[in-house]
């Protein structure tokens, strides 16, 4: 079975610069206007829902237009162009992109009161999908909303903006779109910084620090008084700390107090840290507190970019390392913490980069891949490495005294080179999934 609605004012709407301009078209429910046609008209309830005995739900799945006394802001609002209605799934039309919804999918993502807990926000799951089947499908408000009336009599309203929002799609969802560099390109951006007085005293200076993460992969915080109290201050006002083996706080100096590379003053080619923790941690903070020596600038290499730039310059050696599992490890007395994870980790369905685990210092035994593939890995492992260690991939910036560095671990590898003279490192490490809790509830994920 296939039904097409097409819904043919989409453009015009598109083309209206606010809601006021196209005020003859006028629609069953009022919701939450843009700030523009708020001032003119006021805000009304969006969570009111559309009453299902007042409008038409057709069977031969055709819309209709109800009118009401309220003018609609169209301005944010995705909106469906068409539906097909098949036999088991919906097509939706959206911005030149297809949806495929299954009514499977549909029905379990009923955010009905009886199907979802509004106080908790979790889904009733004592709730049993029945009669997936739809017998009235309907788009309202031109395009933003969609109604279903299931064979079990059961009603359903989605918001389009929340179906493109959260179901399947290859497009990228990202809110902040990363910036991939290379030598180049860095130094032709001004340098992320924020200032410390900004940074403590105001919400703006955090904000600006989580979009420098989320689109260069790093961001300074310059003139932080140099202890290590202000080091954890300055930290604590971004997440909480994740406490490690090394503890909440640590300290790297040349003092070989952890069987480290990291404790001598030799140069550390780039990598990302703690690949050996199932979830490596997410942001590290390194704060300068001395130096007077010279020398051990810091490194950094955007490992998204080198990554994008083998898949493609070979497709193969970059599909490779994001199948094969390589383990990682981290011993000393006391302690032998170990993990599986892959080099790179592609999201499922945009297939855009998500993590680089690049740390050969830390390799532990490969004893997860099998020996016929072992040759092809390494071939594949070397040219990744070439493009992590090419200085046309390398941003080196010294890091003086009083400048605090948060390195988005996840995404962007660091190194320093040798150095003389007495160097001291207060840092911490921020949990991932913490501080992408905090850009998201900022709208910036
Ligand atoms: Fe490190
Ligand atoms: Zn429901």
């Amino acid at each position: 079975m296939l039904s097409r609605i097409v819904f043919p004012l989409r453009q015009q709407i598109r083309n209206a610069r606010h809601c006021q301009n196209i005020t003859e078209i006028q629609v069953l429910t009022s919701r939450t206007a843009c700030s523009s046609c708020a001032a003119t008209y006021g805000n009304r309830d969006r969570s009111r829902p559309t009453d299902y005995n007042n409008s038409a739900i057709l069977p031969e799945n055709k819309f209709v237009t109800v009118k009401s006394s309220f003018p609609r802001c169209l301005s944010s609002e995705a909106a469906i162009t068409a539906i097909e209605k098949r036999d088991r799934y919906l097509e939706l039309h959206h911005e030149g992109q297809v949806f495929t919804i299954p009514y499977m999918w549909l029905r379990d993502h009923c955010r009905c009161s009886h199907c979802f807990n509004e106080e908790t926000g979790q889904k009733n799951v004592s709730h049993k999908i029945s009669g997936i089947g739809a017998s009235g499908v309907e788009l309202e408000e031109f395009g933003t909303t969609l109604k279903i009336l299931w064979e079990d009599g059961h009603k359903t309203e989605y918001s389009v903006q929340w179906l493109v929002d959260n179901s399947y799609s290859t497009e990228s969802k990202k809110k902040t779109i990363p910036l991939l560099w290379d030598s180049a390109k860095i130094h032709s951006e001004p340098m992320p910084v924020v200032d410390y007085e900004s940074y403590k005293t105001s919400e703006t200076g955090i904000r600006e620090t989580m979009y420098n993460l989320l689109r260069y992969g790093f961001s300074v915080v310059e003139g932080v008084p140099t202890s290590p109290q202000d080091t954890e201050e300055v930290v604590l006002n971004l997440n909480f700390v994740e406490e490690t083996l090394f503890g909440k706080m640590f300290y790297i100096m040349p003092n070989n107090e952890r069987p480290d590379t990291a404790y001598t003053n030799t140069e550390l080619g780039a990598h990302n840290d703690t690949c050996y923790f199932t979830a490596p941690i997410g942001v590290m903070a390194l704060h300068c507190l001395m130096h007077d020596g010279t020398g051990g600038e810091t490194l950094l290499v955007d490992g998204f970019q080198v990554a994008e730039k083998l898949r493609q310059e070979d497709p193969a050696a970059f599909t490779n390392l994001t199948n094969q599992i390589v383990p990682h490890e981290y011993v000393e007395e006391g302690f032998h913490i170990h993990s599986h994870g892959r080099v790179l980790t592609i999201h499922p369905a945009s297939k855009e980069m998500e993590n680089i685990r690049f740390n050969p210092y830390d390799m532990a035994p490969l004893d997860t891949i099998p020996p016929n593939e072992v040759e092809q890995f390494y071939k594949d492992y070397k040219k990744l490495t070439k493009l992590i260690y090419d200085p046309a991939n390398s941003f080196w910036f010294k890091l003086h005294p009083g400048m605090l560095v948060f390195i988005n671990n996840w995404r962007v590898l660091h190194g320093r080179a040798s150095f003389t003279g007495k160097r001291v490192l207060s840092g911490a490490y921020i949990p991932y999934h913490d501080w992408m809790s905090k850009a998201r509830v900022a709208g910036l994920v």
